[in-house]
Parts: C-alpha cells; structure tokens; sequence
C-alpha cells in the first residue's frame, strides 16, 4: 500500500522548474524539469515572468503525470524559491507585474531607511532576519508603491500577494485558495516568528493591508484539491514548504542539532534548534525548519553567497576547467593548497561577514603555483564559507551537530566534501536521494495525507550514500584555518 502510493512533489526553483514523483517509501519514480527564463531588465534587478512560472509548472506536472498511474497518485507538495514576490488580481488570477526575485535589490533604499529610521531591531527581533532587500517586504512595498492604485485595491481586498508557491496553490485550485505556509511567510519580513501571524507594526511600516496576504498554514495538511481539469482529476494539496526548508525535510534534519547544506550557486546552511527561536550573535538569521501541527520547529541559517559561481568562474571565464567535476581530480593531485587561497567574494561576503563591499581575490601566488592550485583554492574557500557558518551556529547556541548532511551540485565532489568533513572535525553525508528538497515536498504531502504518522515515520526514507570521516590533522586544521582568515580580512573593506 504504501509503495503503491505516489506523491507529486513540484520543486520552482530560481532557474527551473521540476516535477518529481516518488513512491511512499520516498524512492523517486519519474521527473520532468524545464529552465526558466530569467528577466533582468537594470542593475540589480532580477524577474521573473509569473505565467512562465505557471505554464512550465503545469507542463513539468503533466509530463511527469504521463509516466505514472495517475488514480495511484495520493497528494501533491510545493516547494519553491523562496521570497520572490508575485501580486495578483484576486478575480482574474492576473499577475500586475512580473514576479521580483529574490536576488532584486530595488528594495535597498527603502532598507537603509529602514535602519536609518531605527527600526532594525524591532524588525530582528519579530522576524529573526536581517533587514535587506532579499526578502519580500520590500518588494511587495515597491509593487504597491509603484502600479497606479495598487494599495487602495489590496486594501479593498481585489489583490494577492504570494510567494511562489502561494501563486501556484492559488492557480492550481482555481483560486479557491490563497494561502501560505509558515516557512514561507518567515522570509517575507512580515510575519511574527513568535505570534506566528501577520505583525501588524510591521504591515504599518511597510503600508501593507492584511487584506493582500495569505493565510498562513503549516507545511502539513490536507489544504485544498486543485482543478480536475489540470491533471485528469482533483489531486490533494498536501505539502507546503519553501525550498531550504525542504531539503531540511529531505534530509531529515528533524533533532536539534542537525544540519543540512545545500550547495548550489551559492549555499545555504540550515541547522534544527528545536523549539527555541536562537536569537543570533553572528548575524545568521533565525527562521523555521517546519511547522507541522501548529507547533514550529526552528532554524538558524546562514548562506555563503557563491559557492559553485568558484568553480564556475575558473571554467567558464578563466577557461582553466574543462568540466566541474575536473576540479576533484586536480585537487586531488596536489599534496596541498600551496599556500594559495581564494576568497570569492564576486557579490560582497555573506554571514557572518555581511559585507556587500568585499570583492574577490586569490592570494598567496608563486610561480609554482598552476591551475591545479585555483581549484583546490576554490573547492577549499567553499569548505572554510561553511565552516564559518558551523561556528557561528555553535557561537549563537546550535546544540552540537553530529555531522553535517550536503546536497546540491557540489556535494558531488568527493573530494571537498572529504575535506570539509576535515575541516569541521565532524563526519559530512551525502544521501541516496540526491533530490532532497523534492524529497522533502513530497514527505511533507504524505504526512499531510496520512500517509505518515509523523516525522519518525518518515526517517527511513532517508540513506546515505557516502560519510566522509573527519581526516585531517589538528595542526593542520589550524593552519588552514588561520590562512583563510588572513585572506579574508585582506579582502574586507578597511575599517
Ligand atoms: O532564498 C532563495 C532560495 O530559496 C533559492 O533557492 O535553489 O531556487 O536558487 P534556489
């Protein structure tokens, strides 16, 4: 029975779109995946266009429906990228405006006054995040603030506002639904973390009517059925989550203590703290894992800027890798770094540097030093961004993790993964189902129909694939260490 139950599991990324179906022992049984076009129409600025959104969502569903026994199919999850703002028409589901992605900064100067003003205190303390144009306040300000009449008609109620998967439930069940779930609404900028609702201080401050937000579910739950029309009959809406949040659920990081890391362009650590909302010392963000029951779990997070944008970097614009794996191999050939290291802060440095004004650089360069040397550089500058981060989260009171749990692109590299695991003294996993944050939409959407009682239910659907055990000398370790904080503070502005 519960192998022959299927789960959708839509994954709406930054730069595709996924369909996955799993069985319900979490094994993946058929996928379908379409790039998404991006928009980036002035500096800094990054869209998307929202019917892109919706139609390769529907045709990603549909051709991964095509392999399966649909009747066998039990419930659906959304997990999407997280903070990018859509706004609405409630009647006609027209979207005014292209969806503004996450990585927009047009929200910036509303930021500084923000902080200018005194307020980012108040704003840590109710939401956990850092005020910074990443998140949705700012756009969603910048929306209401710019189409003609905008905020009268959210006021009078003829607007939504949603994040990804928020537009996609709203679409998929016909408008009948215009919710939100709780590890959504945490990156939004609007949502008390504690109340676990809406703040109305911060809806004052940001000039947004409660009439254009969302309802606030939990990431489990049998929320609405979507149209018959879409997919041959009504499929259940069971699972709920922003993308990092699921791949937490993926990898079943469900103890305090434990962590995930998910290396893509950039990285973005999330660590259990339970049922504790840590207040951070180091400037990592305090969010949710998950909410399930009402009750939230939840997380703190830090995110390195580029990780696999290094190795890219050295392929695509240096030309000094063929292919990314290649990295492993010259790595690997060195007996060590040489004394070469690279800070690839292209963007500034994220937690717990926070430094927009850092810019990369290679250091340490002699003429012994070959591209063997730029890639071992970069595969270890993306060990030492994450080894920050484990030690900010130890500083701010994460209890100690048992080991770390790595997906994404780059937990493809046997090598750095080895000597991350190293590095942080601490055995690193990579798991069977390299697909976490699907995997983790779709266990959401079977504990939403029943499927499993509860997370203990799920914990067997997650192996792993290959521990790398902690191999590195003390001295050594302090040696590294030492090196690339040298490097670092060469690259942060004086002062
Ligand atoms: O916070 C942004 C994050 O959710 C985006 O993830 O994988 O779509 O780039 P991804």
């Amino acid at each position: 029975m519960i192998r022959d139950a299927l789960i959708l599991a839509i994954d709406q990324g930054t730069t595709s779109t996924r369909a996955m179906i799993f069985d319900g022992f979490g094994q993946p049984i058929a996928s379908a995946q379409k790039e998404l076009d991006q928009h980036y129409p002035g500096d800094g600025l990054v869209e998307h266009e929202a019917e892109d959104i919706w139609s390769d969502t529907l045709a990603v569903c549909r051709r991964a429906l095509a392999q399966v026994a649909v009747d066998k199919v039990l419930a659906v999850g959304i997990t999407n990228q997280r903070e990018t703002a859509v706004l609405w028409e409630r009647a006609s589901g027209r979207p005014l405006h292209r969806a503004i992605v996450w990585q927009d900064r047009r929200g910036a100067p509303l930021c500084q006054r923000l902080v200018a003003e005194g307020h980012e205190e108040m704003i840590r303390q109710r939401t956990g995040l850092v005020v910074d144009s990443y998140f949705s306040a700012t756009k969603l300000a910048w929306l209401l603030d710019t189409l003609p009449g905008a905020r009268e008609q959210a006021a009078r109620g003829e607007l939504c506002f949603g994040t990804v998967e928020s537009f996609l439930v709203f679409r998929l069940t016909g408008g009948a639904l215009h919710a939100t779930d709780a590890t959504n609404a945490a990156r939004t900028m609007l949502f008390n973390i504690h109340t676990q609702d809406w703040d109305d201080d911060l809806l004052a401050l940001f000039e947004v009517p409660r009439a254009v937000l969302p309802r606030v579910v939990d990431c489990a739950g049998r929320f609405a059925d979507t149209e018959a029309t879409f997919f041959g009959r009504p499929l259940p809406i069971c699972g709920l989550a922003g993308d990092q949040h699921a791949a937490m659920i993926g990898q079943l990081c469900t103890e305090p203590g434990m962590v995930k890391c998910t290396f893509g362009t950039g990285a973005f650590i999330l660590g259990n703290t339970g049922a504790t909302p840590l207040s951070s010392r180091n400037r990592l963000l305090t969010t949710l894992a998950y909410r399930l029951a009402g009750t939230p779990t939840y997380a703190l997070e830090g995110s390195i800027f580029n990780a696999g944008t290094a190795i890219k970097w050295l392929r695509d614009d240096l030309g000094v890798l063929r292919e990314a794996s290649e990295s492993a191999r010259l790595a690997a050939e060195l007996p060590d770094n040489g004394g070469v290291y690279m800070v690839p802060a292209f963007t500034g440095l994220g937690a717990p540097w926070w430094e927009p004004g850092a810019r990369g650089a290679i250091l340490g360069l002699s003429r012994a030093s070959g591209r063997a040397h730029l890639a071992r550089a970069a595969l270890e500058s993306v060990a030492f961004q994450t080894a920050d981060l484990l030690a900010a989260m130890a500083d701010d009171g994460l209890p100690d993790p048992p080991g770390l749990r790595v997906d994404g692109g780059m937990a493809a590299n046997d090598w750095m993964l080895g000597f991350l695991a190293g590095l942080l003294e601490r055995p690193v996993s990579r798991p069977a189902c390299i697909e976490t944050t699907a995997l983790g939409a779709a266990l959401l959407a079977g504990l939403g129909a029943g499927l499993y009682h509860g997370l203990a239910d799920m914990a067997s659907a997650w192996r792993d694939s290959r521990t790398f055990q902690p191999r590195m000398e003390a001295t050594r370790r302090r040696e590294l260490l030492a090196g690339w904080r040298e490097a670092v503070r060469r690259v942060l502005p004086a002062g």
